[in-house]
C-alpha cells in the first residue's frame, strides 16, 4: 500500500513537472503551439463538471478557470472609461481596497467627440494597460449603442449616432485594449438605446435599419477590430432577451460575421434555463437567481448555466456539442489573454496615462460657437475671471452607473483654470444653482458635500454681483452622473437643462455681453438660451484631467477640433422620436414587457433632420476652431466608378488663419437616383488633419461599392444601384464645402 502510494505520488509529481516544463509539456501549457491545439489539448482533459463551471460566473467579477489543470481564473471588469474599483467577492459594495484607483479616461462620447482614430487607439492602449497591470482579463467596453434619443442615460458610455462614426472609432480602441492581452468586450449587443424599462422592453424593428444602423459598429468591431468578447443587452429583440437570443448572438454575430470570442451576458441579463444553452450565450454574470437572495451556500452553483446545466447534460436533455463549443470559446479567450505566450504587466496611474486622457479631453471638446472672440480667453495680467455653475467644482467620475470611478485625483475646471493661469489672474468660483449635492454614487464617494442652502435668487444675485467685477464670464453647467441625466438604469425627462439653469445663464447674459457657457453632458441638450451666448463650448466627462483639458482649450493653448458626434436639436420634439410607440414603448395589457417600435427606421440623427428639412441648432459634425479652413480642389479620380471597383475622392485643406488647428475632413455620399428612399447624405468617411497656418494638405478618401450601398431586406444583402453619386466633402452635415459627382455604372 505504501508503495503504492509512493508510486503514486511520483507519477503526480511528474505530471506536473511535464505540465511546467514548455514544449515537452501538454500543448495547452505550450505557449508556442497555436492556440486552437492549446483549446482541444485543454478541452480533452476536462471533466463535465469542470467545463460546465468555466461557462457561469464564481463571484460578482469573475468566472471559473479549470483550477486542476492551472488554467486560471477569468476577471471581469467595468469598463468603459477605466478600470473599476474592487468589489466584493458578492457584493456591489466596494472592496476596500487602497490601490485601486484609475486613471479615469473621458467618457466615449467625448473620445467620438474627437473623431481621432489615433487617439481612439491610444485610448484603447492606455485603459488595456491599466486593465492588465489590475490583472483584469474581461474589459467591460466599450459601448456602441447608437443614440437614437437624445434621453438615452448611457448616451455618454457610447460613440453618438451615426453608425459610420461609432464603427470606425471603436475598431483602434479594440486593438489598442487586446494588444495589452486584454479582451475587449463589446457591449450592450444589440438595439439597446433605452434605459427606461431595459429589462422589459422589446425593439421592434426591421431588418434594414438593424443592418444599416444599429449593427456596424459591433460588426465592425467584431470584424475589423477582432473583439475578443461581446455582451448581449438586457432588452429583447424579436421577443427574445438578447443575452441568449437566436438571431443575434447565433445567426448574426457568430454566424454572418464569424465570431469566435466569448458571449458574456450583461449583469443579470440571462433568463432562463434553456435559451442560454442553445443560442450562443457563453458565460451568464450576475444573475439574481434565488441563489443570490437566499441561503444557498454557493449562490452560483443556482445560476441558469451552473447545476440547472449540468442536471440538463446529466438527464441527456442536451448533448455536449454546445457545451464543448461555449468552452473552446472561453479558452480561447483565456489563450488570449492570461495565458498568452505575449507576456506583459500593463502599467497604472502613470503620467503616459494622465497625458492620453488629458489629450483625448481636449481634442474632443466641441466649440459649438465662438462670437465678439470670446474665446480663447485673452487673459490680462491682473485679470478675474468668474466661473458660475455647479459643475466647475462638481466631480463626475463618480455616478452614472457601472462606469463610475475611483480615482486619485479628478481635476475640475476651477482648478483647472487656476492652473492655467496662474499668478496672471485670478480665479474665482460661484455657486450659480444647486444641482445634485449627493455624496454617494454606486457606493463610491464623491467625497464632496455641495449642500448649499441658499435659495435659487440668492444664488444668481450672488452671481450676478461677482459677474459685475469680473473681466472673463464662463458659466459652467449641463447634466451630471445623477439618475435620470447620464445615468445607467433610468432616462432623462426631456432635454432641457436641469436646476433651471436657463435662469441662471440669463441673468449672466444680461450682465455680460461676451458670457461664455461651458455645457457638459453626454447627450445632447437643448439650448434656447444659446442666442445669447458669446460662445458656447460642448464639454464632456472629461475623467481625470477634465478641468486641465477643458482649461487648456478656454485659454487656447489647445485649438479645438472636436466635432458633434451627435445633432443638437432646437427642441426634442424636432427629432425623429415622436410617438410613445417609438419610445418609450407601449405596454399592451396583460404583457409585461414594453414593445418599443422603430418606426423612424433609418432616420436617425443627421439622417432625420436631413430628409424632413429641419434645422438643427448644431448640426452632426458641426465644430468650430480657433482658425479656419479651406477646401479646395475637390476632385475624383475617375468619373465612373465600375460595379466592385473603388473610386478615390480627393480635397485640398488649408488652414488659412494664424493659429495650427486640426479640421475633421467630412466625405458624405448621397445617392441621387435610389429605387427607395434613402437618406440626403450619409458619412462614409473622415480625416482629422492637423494644419500649421497657412499649411495645406490633400485629403483622399477611396471608397468601394459598400459605401454606396443599402440593405436590402428582401434579398437579406446590400445593394449598389447604378446611377449618380454625389460626395459631400464637409466640415459638418451642414456645411458641405465642395461636391464631386460621379457613376456608379
Ligand atoms: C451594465 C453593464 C456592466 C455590468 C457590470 C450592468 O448593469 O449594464 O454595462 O458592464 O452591469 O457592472
Amino acid at each position: 500500500m505504501k508503495k503504492f502510494l509512493i508510486l503514486a505520488t511520483m507519477a503526480a509529481m511528474a505530471v506536473s513537472c511535464t505540465f511546467r516544463s514548455g514544449n515537452n509539456g501538454p500543448a495547452y501549457l505550450n505557449p508556442e503551439a497555436p492556440i486552437e491545439e492549446r483549446v482541444e489539448d485543454a478541452l480533452s482533459r476536462m471533466t463535465l463538471e469542470e467545463k460546465v463551471a468555466m461557462t457561469h460566473a464564481q463571484s460578482k467579477f469573475s468566472s471559473h478557470g479549470v483550477p486542476r489543470l492551472g488554467i486560471p481564473e477569468v476577471w471581469h471588469t467595468d469598463g468603459p472609461h477605466g478600470i473599476r474599483p474592487e468589489v466584493l467577492w458578492d457584493e456591489w459594495d466596494q472592496a476596500g481596497w487602497t490601490n485601486d484607483s484609475c486613471t479615469a479616461f473621458p467618457a466615449l462620447i467625448c473620445l467620438a467627440a474627437s473623431w481621432d482614430k489615433d487617439l481612439s487607439y491610444l485610448y484603447g492602449t492606455s485603459i488595456g494597460e491599466e486593465a492588465k497591470y489590475r490583472e483584469k482579463d474581461i474589459l467591460l467596453g466599450p459601448g456602441v449603442n447608437i443614440c437614437r434619443t437624445p434621453l438615452n442615460g448611457r448616451n455618454f458610455e457610447y460613440m453618438g449616432e451615426d453608425p459610420f462614426l461609432s464603427g470606425k472609432m471603436v475598431v483602434p480602441y479594440v486593438k489598442g485594449v487586446q494588444e495589452q492581452g486584454v479582451a475587449a468586450c463589446v457591449k450592450h449587443y444589440a438595439v439597446n438605446n433605452q434605459e427606461f424599462q431595459r429589462k422589459q422592453s422589446n425593439s421592434v424593428i426591421d431588418d434594414r435599419t438593424l443592418y444599416e444602423i444599429y449593427l456596424p459598429a459591433f460588426k465592425a468591431a467584431v470584424v475589423e477590430g477582432g473583439a475578443w468578447s461581446i455582451m448581449g443587452s438586457y432588452n429583447l429583440y424579436n421577443g427574445q432577451y438578447n443575452c441568449h437570443n437566436k438571431r443575434l448572438l447565433c445567426d448574426i454575430l457568430k454566424g454572418e460575421w464569424g465570431f469566435d470570442g466569448v458571449v458574456v451576458s450583461d449583469w443579470g441579463g440571462t433568463r432562463n434555463d434553456h435559451e442560454p444553452v442553445v443560442n450562443g450565450l457563453d458565460i451568464e454574470m450576475g444573475t439574481g437567481t434565488n441563489g443570490l437572495s437566499g441561503p444557498a451556500e454557493n449562490s452560483y452553483d443556482y445560476y441558469h448555466l451552473a447545476k440547472p446545466y449540468l442536471k440538463a447534460i446529466k438527464e441527456g436533455k442536451y448533448g455536449t456539442e454546445e457545451l464543448d463549443d461555449k468552452v473552446r470559446r472561453i479558452l480561447r479567450l483565456i489563450f488570449r489573454t492570461s495565458m498568452s505566450p505575449k507576456v506583459q504587466y500593463g502599467r497604472f496611474v502613470c503620467p503616459e496615462h494622465y497625458a492620453a486622457a488629458r489629450k483625448i479631453a481636449a481634442e474632443g471638446t466641441v466649440l459649438l460657437k465662438n462670437e465678439k472672440n470670446a474665446l480663447p480667453l485673452d487673459v490680462k495680467e491682473g485679470q478675474r475671471i468668474l466661473l458660475v455653475g455647479e459643475n466647475a467644482v462638481k466631480k463626475m467620475v463618480v455616478g452614472g452607473g457601472s462606469s463610475n470611478l475611483k480615482t486619485k485625483y479628478e481635476a475640475n475646471l476651477l482648478e483647472g483654470l487656476t492652473n492655467a493661469v496662474g499668478e496672471k489672474a485670478q480665479v474665482i468660483w460661484e455657486r450659480g444653482y444647486v444641482g445634485s449635492t449627493a455624496t454617494t454614487y454606486n457606493r463610491v464617494s464623491t467625497g464632496q458635500d455641495l449642500t448649499d442652502n441658499r435659495t435659487p435668487e440668492e444664488l444668481i444675485a450672488a452671481a450676478v454681483a461677482a459677474a459685475a467685477d469680473a473681466d472673463h464670464v464662463i458659466f459652467v453647467g449641463g447634466l451630471n452622473k445623477d439618475r435620470h441625466q447620464d445615468c445607467e438604469g433610468a432616462d432623462r425627462y426631456d432635454t432641457d437643462l436641469p436646476y433651471d439653469q436657463q435662469g441662471v445663464i440669463e441673468a449672466l447674459a444680461a450682465a455680460t455681453d461676451h458670457l461664455v457657457v461651458v455645457n457638459i453632458s453626454g447627450s445632447p441638450c437643448s439650448m434656447p438660451w444659446a442666442d445669447k451666448a458669446a460662445a458656447i463650448v460642448q464639454g464632456w466627462y472629461g475623467g481625470t484631467e477634465s478641468g486641465n483639458a477643458l482649461a487648456d482649450v478656454l485659454v487656447g493653448n489647445v485649438n479645438p477640433s472636436g466635432k458633434l458626434p451627435f445633432t443638437i436639436p432646437y427642441k426634442y420634439l424636432d427629432g425623429p422620436i415622436r410617438t410613445e410607440r417609438q419610445y418609450p414603448g407601449i405596454k399592451e395589457e396583460g404583457s409585461r414587457y414594453w414593445q418599443t417600435h422603430y418606426d423612424e427606421g433609418v432616420y436617425v440623427g443627421y439622417r432625420w433632420y436631413e430628409a424632413q428639412d429641419i434645422e438643427p441648432q448644431f448640426a452632426f459634425g458641426h465644430g468650430l476652431s480657433y482658425t479656419t479652413f479651406e477646401y479646395t480642389d475637390a476632385k475624383a479620380d475617375r468619373k465612373a466608378m465600375k460595379k466592385g471597383g473603388k473610386i478615390t475622392i480627393s480635397v485640398t485643406v488649408r488652414n488659412t488663419g494664424e493659429r495650427e488647428g486640426a479640421e475633421v475632413v467630412q466625405l458624405y455620399i448621397a445617392d441621387k437616383e435610389a429605387s427607395i428612399d434613402r437618406p440626403v447624405k450619409e458619412l462614409k468617411g473622415f480625416e482629422k488633419v492637423f494644419l500649421k497656418p497657412g499649411e495645406s494638405k490633400k485629403v483622399s478618401f477611396t471608397i468601394e461599392e459598400d459605401a454606396l450601398s443599402w440593405f436590402d431586406a428582401d434579398t437579406h444583402a446590400w445593394k449598389a444601384e447604378a446611377g449618380t453619386f454625389q460626395a459631400h466633402l464637409a466640415s459638418a452635415a451642414d456645411d458641405t464645402r465642395a461636391i464631386v459627382e460621379f457613376d456608379l455604372k
